[in-house]
């Protein structure tokens, strides 16, 4: 299985070429562009390092169960429904024939011009063909993550970390860190801006392995082994110089924006997580419950919440939208719609895998009397204080 890397490989570089080669022409960091070699090592992802990416090792499985999603697609009517659901499971010679079909259409699509995919009626087919696709999908989880991935959320983050700080700190935990990019990314962007903030974070994920690289605190420019991703690629070579300190070919973080840090092993799913990690003022969770079968990801979602203090904030996407909507209703969170439009286009990498790839993100479509729901990836959880 591909990742969600390789999914949007040529449309994504594509669209970052022209800051790729804006960072050639840009003072370099110890002699050549970061940049320029980013992209000379991207060239060397193999294929070990892609059977490595899959996450089966961690112990997180797919949780199947024909019937029992059925709640959790929005394919438009319980017609749709029924026919994607036999067409996910029609053998033909042995085989699902749904996977020739969606290849097909695949290729197809990425050769049709813009202007006609976004038009109504292929939006409306692509909608069906990703209810077809999260149907059928094996999923599973990744390391893949970038600095500096969602630039609008994280704007909102600090944002919201401001709104939330009591005196002059605030509790922050980041689920799912994976290598901890996303982590030091946060760190970075809150320190810069309020330097008076004291910041405590605590960073967990599932995977020993992951947490270790994360805690080390050291990358390379290219593609990364675990990630899978170049993990550099959307960060300005000024964030590089102020971020890092050079060690030959190497990157460590300073320990400035390590500081207050607490990195730990722990399962997302558990109920007990709330005892070891303590209530916070802002809980982000993103691009992981999208790898859940929607049960798991509904009971798993549910579970985050009771992480976030009395008024405080969840920020989490990469997640099936029917699920993160069904949640955020059934508990009366309230969505937070600053730059909303912004952050729902702000990952690249889920908003080009659409239709295609179970995790894409389908189009933001304002003609949703739910929108402001259903496109929110920040609730504020329980009375604000
Ligand atoms: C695709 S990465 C996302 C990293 C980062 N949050 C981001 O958005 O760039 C998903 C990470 O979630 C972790 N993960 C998966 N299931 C988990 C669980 N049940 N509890 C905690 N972490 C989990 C994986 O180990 C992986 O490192």
């Amino acid at each position: 299985m591909r990742s969600p890397a390789e999914t949007l490989d040529e449309p994504a570089r594509a669209a970052d070429a022209p800051r790729a080669r804006a960072g050639e022409a840009s003072p370099a960091f110890n002699g050549n562009s970061i940049h320029e070699q980013c992209n000379r090592a991207n060239g060397k992802r193999s294929a070990r390092a892609r059977r490595r990416n899959s996450l089966d090792h961690a112990g997180v499985h797919e949780t199947r169960g024909p019937g029992a999603r059925e709640r959790f697609f929005s394919l438009g009517d319980r017609a749709s429904w029924q026919v994607a659901e036999r067409m996910t499971r029609a053998r033909v010679f042995g085989k699902r024939p749904v996977g020739v079909y969606l290849r097909f259409g695949e290729w197809t699509w990425r050769h049709l011009p813009r202007s006609i995919t976004t038009r109504r009626l292929a939006t409306g087919y692509a909608r069906f063909v990703h209810g077809l696709v999260r149907l059928q999908g094996d999923r599973r989880q990744y390391f893949g993550t970038f600095f500096f991935r969602n630039r609008p959320q994280l704007e909102l983050i600090c944002r919201l970390a401001e709104l939330r700080r009591r005196g002059s700190a605030v509790r922050i935990a980041v689920v799912g860190c994976s290598l901890g990019a996303e982590v030091y990314s946060i760190s970075w962007s809150i320190r810069s801006a309020r330097p008076d903030l004291k910041t405590t974070m605590q960073a967990v994920d599932i995977s020993e392995e992951a947490l270790a690289v994360a805690r080390e605190g050291v990358y390379s420019l290219g593609v990364s082994q675990l990630a899978d991703e170049p993990m550099l690629e959307r960060a300005t070579e000024d964030e590089m110089r102020a971020m890092f300190d050079r060690e030959g070919e190497k990157l460590r973080v300073k320990s400035c924006i390590k500081d207050g840090i607490r990195w730990s092993v722990a399962d997302a799913r558990d109920p007990q997580i709330v005892d070891s990690l303590g209530r916070q003022d802002l809980v982000v969770a993103n691009d992981f419950l999208c790898h859940m079968e929607p049960p798991e990801a509904e009971s798993c979602l549910r579970n985050l919440a009771r992480l976030v203090d009395t008024g405080g904030y969840l920020v989490v996407s990469g997640i099936d939208l029917d699920v993160r909507t069904k949640v955020a209703n059934a508990l009366r969170w309230k969505p937070v719609n600053d730059s909303i439009e912004d952050i729902h286009e702000g990952d690249r990498s889920l908003r080009l895998s659409w239709p295609w790839r179970y995790w894409g993100l389908e189009p933001f479509d304002k003609s949703r009397p739910d929108s402001n729901v259903r496109y929110a990836s920040a609730f504020q959880i329980g009375e604000a204080t």
